[in-house]
């Protein structure tokens, strides 16, 4: 593995979530193996989790860290090719990413899609334009379309709690008064389809994810026919696709609720947090101790920690 940018960059996904699972057992049984090395992690947009918990596998790796606000302690960065640089951007890509390549032995990035333009934001401007021009590998700590950290955690997290052969999974969109990426509902998209689940989305009309990562999984519109006998419900919402950027309704029916959990076969509840609470789930549902949320969050330093292993393996 030379970056990791996606969820398929991991070789063999059964074999990765093994691996995080040996990883958690001994922490700090890798360290020599970022013994004076450096992991920088430039921020465009926030972060709780993310950032301690990478730092965190950054630390049982044996790594030092060097973190940076991108939005507001950089220069603005100029991603076009050609452009004469009159404008508020004041350093092109170009050196900015060759020069963190020498201060750095790999460089982990969160850009957020800007929800605007569907076109930049597929083109994963910012990750890809890091990847060409660094010379170091890269990690995607969320970028405009793919969360493969938290999926990598996630799937973790499923197979730790997956007590039967093939779980009925339920991907359900839910409310947000904010409009939000799609990052995190494809990454989980794409990791639950390597896995043996029977797997089911479920959103309203015009929030169907891109058909392009959705597949063949069956899309399902009425929630509480997706949550029938569901074993895991992962709760996310994301702004419409088709209408890119758009909130297309506000109200609280597809709220997970307690009353819509008794559908479920006592279903673990799942986010990858932030969550609002009372707006996509009830407390009740959260604070149940089938929620599984601290645990997801936990494991995304032990799924960092599996990324900074096989790239620093590999020289
Ligand atoms: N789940 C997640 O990525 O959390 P943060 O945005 O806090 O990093």
């Amino acid at each position: 593995m030379k970056n990791y940018l996606n969820l398929d960059d991991i070789p063999n996904l059964q074999n990765a979530i093994d691996e995080v699972i040996t990883l958690k057992k001994d922490a700090f049984a890798n360290e020599h193996l970022g013994k004076h090395k450096t992991l920088g992690m430039l921020f465009f947009n926030p972060s709780l989790r993310t950032r301690l918990s990478t730092q965190k596998a950054a630390q049982h790796m044996g790594l030092k860290t060097m973190v940076m606000n991108f939005s507001n302690e950089a220069w603005a960065l100029e991603f076009e090719d050609g452009t004469k640089m009159s404008g508020l951007r004041s350093e092109h890509i170009k050196e900015a990413a060759a020069v963190i390549s020498q201060y750095c032995d790999m460089v982990a990035i969160r850009a957020f899609a800007t929800l605007s333009d569907k076109q930049k934001d597929e083109s994963e401007q910012v990750l890809n334009n890091f990847a060409r021009y660094a010379s170091i590998p890269i990690i995607n700590m969320e970028s405009a379309t793919a969360h493969p950290l938290q999926a990598l955690a996630d799937a973790v997290t499923l197979k730790e709690y997956g007590l039967k052969k093939r779980p009925k999974i339920v991907l359900t969109w839910a409310p947000h008064p904010k409009a939000l990426p799609h990052a995190v509902g494809n990454s989980f998209t794409r990791m639950v389809q390597k896995l043996d689940a029977e797997f089911v989305i479920a959103q309203p009309k015009g929030y169907e994810l891109n058909p392009e990562i959705t597949k063949n999984t069956p899309l399902i519109y009425d929630q509480d026919e997706a949550l029938e006998g569901a074993d895991f419900v992962y709760a996310k919402n994301w702004c419409s696709y088709e209408d890119y950027g758009k909130i297309l309704r506000t109200d609280d029916q597809w709220m997970l609720t307690a009353e819509k959990m008794k559908l479920t076969n006592q279903a673990k509840f799942m986010h990858c947090l932030p969550i609002r609470r009372n707006i996509v789930v009830s407390d009740n549902v959260l604070d149940h101790s089938s929620s599984l949320v601290i645990q997801q969050a936990n494991n995304r330093t032990y799924a960092a920690q599996w990324v900074l292993k096989q790239l620093l393996e590999n020289g």
